[in-house]
């Protein structure tokens, strides 16, 4: 009696047994328990802000943070950043800035080393090509990738100790190299010919940056190409009035911009398939930030974007409400009522809206790739 109900018992469990082990086994799912996250901008959590911010003050008040933060934070939008949502959906914190770390404690669960205007490139590079007093920072991508060296050393010591513990956190190299682009287009105009030539070695600093995290002990790694930059207003505003067969009749973007963002995010991949052949222990991802949001300019009722897409929620105005010298929050900016109905906060960087879709996309969505 008692053995016919053993046998009973382990013959209806046997099938949800047998189907468990085998998702488990096919698809192990990596928990995270911390992230590094390195960039400029789209990710800062107020590292520009921890030394003053000299380029750019204005980030240091609302209506910087306002929808979500109630205050400023150095976040470059009206509240969280895609990397915000990325902890969140982890169930981490939000990533404290590396540069008001530098006495506290050392944190477990992670840490942001992004600058605002940080470049994928050296300093040097742009200096070399009177570029440099653009710049808003020299802290480019291999500076960051040297503090954590730094930082590394207290939060582990033996190489098998770092090992263990970076197995389960997830590293994001970027968005970085934007600005490489930004800073010859958006503030000097330069022509798309002039600035083609940059994007292997943009990218080879891309890659550069993820071998030496690799070797430090990353496992995880997320690689994000180029936002569609012929869709935001300060590249319309400074490139208005081209040829009207530049322009997307859909959109309104500028589709020669829009082309230079992918052959960039082209470009990128191809070095990261290499990337895998050489590192075939190591998960490095490929994250599509223009597939995350190009749909917001062709679909934008599906998002609620009914305020704008091509045009800022704050700025100088202008027909993109852009004005590169009264930027958002400067005396004689406006604000719109919603930044919720908007792509776009500040004439460069996206609203939390935007960011809370394309973070949706990228963890949940098809934009990772391998998914995360
Ligand atoms: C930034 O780098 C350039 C070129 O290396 C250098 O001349 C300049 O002094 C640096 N600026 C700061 C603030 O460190
Ligand atoms: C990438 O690393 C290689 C090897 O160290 C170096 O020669 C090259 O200059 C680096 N490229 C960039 C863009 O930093
Ligand atoms: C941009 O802002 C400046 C400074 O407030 C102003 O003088 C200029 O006319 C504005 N440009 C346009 C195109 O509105």
């Amino acid at each position: 009696m008692t053995i016919m109900k053993v046998e009973v018992f382990a013959y209806l469990l046997l099938p949800f047994l047998v189907a468990f082990a085998s998702v488990s086994s096919t698809n192990p799912p990596v928990k995270y328990e911390s992230i590094f996250n390195f960039g400029n901008s789209l990710s800062d959590t107020g590292n520009y802000l921890a030394v003053g911010a000299p380029g750019l003050p204005f980030i240091g008040h609302l209506p910087y943070g306002e929808t979500y933060f109630g205050q400023a934070t150095g976040r470059c939008s009206d509240g969280r950043l895609i990397v915000d949502f990325i902890a969140e959906a982890l169930g981490l914190p939000f990533l404290p800035p590396y540069l008001k770390l530098a006495e506290g404690p050392y944190v477990k669960t992670g840490v942001n080393f992004a600058v605002v205007g940080a470049t994928a490139l050296d300093a040097e590079f742009f200096y070399a090509r009177n570029l440099g007093s653009i710049l808003l920072t020299n802290d480019s991508l291999s500076v960051q990738v040297s503090w954590f060296k730094k930082w590394k050393s207290s939060i582990c010591t033996t190489k098998h100790e770092c090992d263990i513990y970076f197995k389960k956190s997830l590293f994001l190299v970027g968005e970085i190299g934007g600005n490489d682009y930004n800073v010859p287009f958006i503030f000097t105009g330069a022509p798309l010919e002039q600035v083609r030539p940059f994007v292997p070695l943009v990218v080879e600093a891309v890659i550069n940056a993820t071998v030496a995290l690799i070797e430090e002990g990353a496992v995880n790694v997320v690689v994000p190409g180029n936002m569609p930059i012929g869709c935001i207003p300060a590249y319309l505003t400074t490139f208005q009035g081209s040829n009207p067969s530049d322009y997307n009749s859909k959109t309104g973007c500028l589709d020669t911009f829009n082309a230079f963002s992918e052959y960039h995010n082209e470009q990128l991949l191809e070095a990261l398939k290499k990337l895998r052949k050489k590192y075939p222990q190591a998960r490095i991802m490929y994250a599509d930030y223009y597939g995350a949001s190009i749909d917001f300019y062709y679909k934008p009722k599906r998002y609620g974007f009914t305020g704008g897409t091509i045009i800022a929620c704050c700025g100088g105005g202008g027909p993109y409400n852009f004005n590169l010298s009264r930027g958002c929050g400067q005396p004689g900016s406006t604000l719109c009522k919603d930044p919720s109905t908007f792509v776009n906060w500040d004439g460069v960087h996206g609203t939390e809206a935007a960011h809370r879709y394309m973070a949706k996309g990228l963890v949940y969505g098809p934009f990772t790739s391998p998914p995360l």
